[in-house]
């Protein structure tokens, strides 16, 4: 069993972006800038967006956080998504979901300029990927399509299953697999809430994505020996010998399906921080070679 290491794989590949931004601005070129706006406290997107400001910080980049009480209104929200759509010191920018539910995140989401859409959510970012043009990807299935190429991990004509059909990662996560490239040309099963059998489907798997938000699903009488396991899920459990009182778990029995599996993503240290580490490439895109321009 190969343990695939998010975290170093991360960085490794921050280092690499911050050799390449040291060399921009050597040659006097602006480092890149991503913006970040973040409606409310919840605990989990606190987290996220702090460690997004932090590695702009480890890639050379500048960042800027931007914050807004839970009533804010959607005219509020539009106003400064047209703002950043404007500033041209503002290379890429996110909008950290979820949003309050008296926003139409939709709404949001197609606000946002798509050549600054680092987050890859923008349906004409959607769209290019789906069909093979160049743009922005969302960041989670970015970040294991490097894992599944780092780790050499033979992807051409394996069953693929992913489990969850999000936006942002079972969808997306779908269409890499089966894209004609290395990674991918994978044949793709996706399952989710309305799938009978899943068990049975997930027994025939070479390669298992698990992006259901549902924490242990994955258990070893689900998967074939030698098969590949990434594991998406970060759902808080309560764990009284922490200090925070909770701990990280994903959606994989890890201790019991790693015995039997070829590859396996931890969590934490599996996809999370390859999915911080995706967002500080599309923002070097945006900054370098932005396919809009
Ligand atoms: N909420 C959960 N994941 C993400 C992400 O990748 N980007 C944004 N903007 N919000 C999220």
């Amino acid at each position: 069993m190969t343990l695939i290491d998010g975290k170093k794989t991360a960085a490794e590949i921050k280092q690499e972006i911050a050799t390449e931004v040291a060399e921009m601005t050597a040659r006097g070129e602006r480092a890149p800038h991503l913006a970040a706006i973040l409606v409310g406290h919840d605990g989990g997107s606190e987290t996220y967006v702090a460690n997004k400001v932090k590695a702009c910080g480890e890639c050379g980049f500048t960042s800027s956080l931007i914050r807004f009480e839970d009533d804010v209104t959607e005219e509020t929200l539009l106003k400064e998504i047209k703002r950043l759509n404007e500033d041209d010191t503002v290379d890429g920018f996110i909008v950290q979901l979820p949003l309050p539910r008296h926003i139409n995140e939709q709404n949001i989401i197609r606000a946002i300029d798509p050549a600054k859409d680092v987050d890859g959510f923008h349906p004409i970012n959607v769209g290019r990927m789906s069909i093979g043009l160049p743009g922005f990807v969302s960041a989670t299935p970015a970040g294991i399509m490097q894992l599944l190429k780092r780790y050499g991990v033979e992807t051409k004509g394996k069953h693929a299953v992913v489990l969850g059909r999000s936006n942002i990662v079972g969808k997306p996560m779908v269409t890499l697999l089966m894209q004609k490239s290395n990674p991918g040309n994978c044949t793709v099963t996706v399952c989710h809430s309305a799938t009978p059998n899943i068990k049975d489907i997930c027994r025939n798997a070479d390669i298992i994505v698990a992006a259901l938000g549902q924490p242990g699903f994955v258990t070893e009488d689900m998967v074939k020996p030698g098969a590949t396991i990434i594991d998406v899920g970060t759902t808080r459990v309560a764990d009284a010998t922490r200090k925070s009182g909770w701990r990280l778990r994903g959606d994989v029995d890890f201790e019991n399906v790693a015995k039997k599996c070829e590859f396996i993503t931890p969590v934490p240290g599996g996809v999370g921080p390859m999915t911080i580490c995706s967002l500080m490439i599309n923002t070097l895109h945006a900054r370098k070679d932005n396919p809009y321009k």
